[in-house]
This record gives structure tokens, C-alpha cells and sequence, in this order.
């Protein structure tokens, strides 16, 4: 159905889980448990994959075109200081690589594409609610025009990239 109507020139993915009915992010080794890891990668990994799959052949062929997908800066195995949050940051980290995997792909049928993970911050949501997000987050208005401004600003040579809210490159 949306094919008909495309090409699309700005695609955003912003499905995400962090806890849920499986439980809080895991601290340690001893908490991994296979629901709650199967729960996490279905909606952060395999989810967003499926739309690449479906989305990024409706991006223009020519001309620029965006789909961003969220991922968190604690996807960042470069940056990972912190341990813990097993499942969740796995689940971004393997985003990523979709991402970036896309990426070299679609560039070779849709050369002016920009595909990107994007780290939104820390919002006030439902989601950062059990760590104080309600206190230490922004709205999501504020991360969604900070987002809106860096996907602005990439050229087609920053496809596969990962970047925040901020406009820093952000450290696979
Ligand atoms: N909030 C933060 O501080 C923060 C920080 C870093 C990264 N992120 C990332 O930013 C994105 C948005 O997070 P948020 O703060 O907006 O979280 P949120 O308030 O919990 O919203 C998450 C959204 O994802 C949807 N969703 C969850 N599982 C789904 C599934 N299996 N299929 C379809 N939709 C599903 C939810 O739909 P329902 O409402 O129907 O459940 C909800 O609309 C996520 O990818 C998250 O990992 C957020």
C-alpha cells in the first residue's frame, strides 16, 4: 500500500524495549534468562530488521532519501564502561550492524540514501521511567527535533553511521 504512494523521503523506526513484562535489564550474568532475551531482540533487533527489509527498497532511487532507526548509545561496544543491561545493549549493538549491513547494500541501488542509527538521549518516556527519566530526561519533542536536525545535515557519505542527538558520531 505505500509503495503506490512513494518514493518516501524520511522513514524513522522508534520502536523500542527496555523492561517489560519479562522484567527490568539485566545487572548480572545470573539474571539472563531466554524470554526475557528473546523479548528484547524481537522488538530492538529483529523487528527493525524486517522494516529495513520492507522500507529502504520505498527510499528514492534518486535524490536523498533517510530511514533512521533508534538505537541507544549503550548499543556502543566501544563505549560500553558500565556493564549490565545485557539484553538491551546486545539488541542495539546488532541493530548497528543491520544498519550498517543496509547500508552497503541499498547504496548500490539508491545512491543518495542515508541510512543511520540514531541515539535519542535520555527522554522522559515510558520506557527511562524506572531510572529517573521523568527527572533526567528531555521531552521527547526536544530529542525528536535534535534527531530531526541531524538527520538534516547528513550527506549520503555518512550512510551506515550512528549518531546522536547531539550531531557526535558515536563509537561502534
Ligand atoms: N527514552 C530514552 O531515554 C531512550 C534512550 C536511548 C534510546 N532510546 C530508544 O528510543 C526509542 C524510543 O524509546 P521511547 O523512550 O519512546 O520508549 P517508549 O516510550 O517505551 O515507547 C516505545 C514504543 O515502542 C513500541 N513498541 C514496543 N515494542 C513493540 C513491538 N514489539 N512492536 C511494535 N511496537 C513496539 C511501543 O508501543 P506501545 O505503546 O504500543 O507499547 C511504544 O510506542 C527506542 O528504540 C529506545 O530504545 C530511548
Amino acid at each position: 500500500q505505500l509503495r503506490a504512494q512513494g518514493p518516501w523521503h524520511c522513514i524513522i523506526h522508534a520502536a523500542g524495549l527496555l523492561h517489560g513484562p519479562h522484567g527490568m535489564p539485566e545487572k548480572r550474568l545470573s539474571q539472563l534468562n531466554y524470554a526475557q532475551m528473546e523479548a528484547t531482540f524481537r522488538t530492538n533487533t529483529f523487528g527493525p530488521a524486517l522494516v529495513l527489509a520492507h522500507f529502504a527498497p520505498l527510499l528514492p532511487k534518486q535524490g536523498r532519501g533517510v530511514l533512521a532507526v533508534l538505537s541507544a548509545k549503550v548499543g556502543s561496544i566501544g563505549d560500553n564502561r558500565l556493564g549490565g543491561w545485557y539484553s538491551y545493549r546486545a539488541s542495539k549493538a546488532a541493530l548497528n550492524m543491520l544498519v550498517k549491513t543496509a547500508s552497503i547494500e541499498v547504496a548500490r541501488t539508491h545512491p543518495q540514501a542515508v541510512l543511520v542509527a540514531l541515539h535519542p538521549g535520555t527522554v522522559n518516556s515510558v520506557l527511562s521511567a524506572p531510572f529517573n527519566g521523568a527527572e533526567i530526561g528531555r521531552p521527547a519533542a526536544d530529542a525528536a527535533g535534535d534527531m530531526l536536525r541531524v538527520l538534516d545535515g547528513l550527506p549520503a557519505e555518512e550512510t551506515g553511521s550512528f549518531y546522536a542527538y547531539s550531531g557526535d558520531k558515536l563509537p561502534w
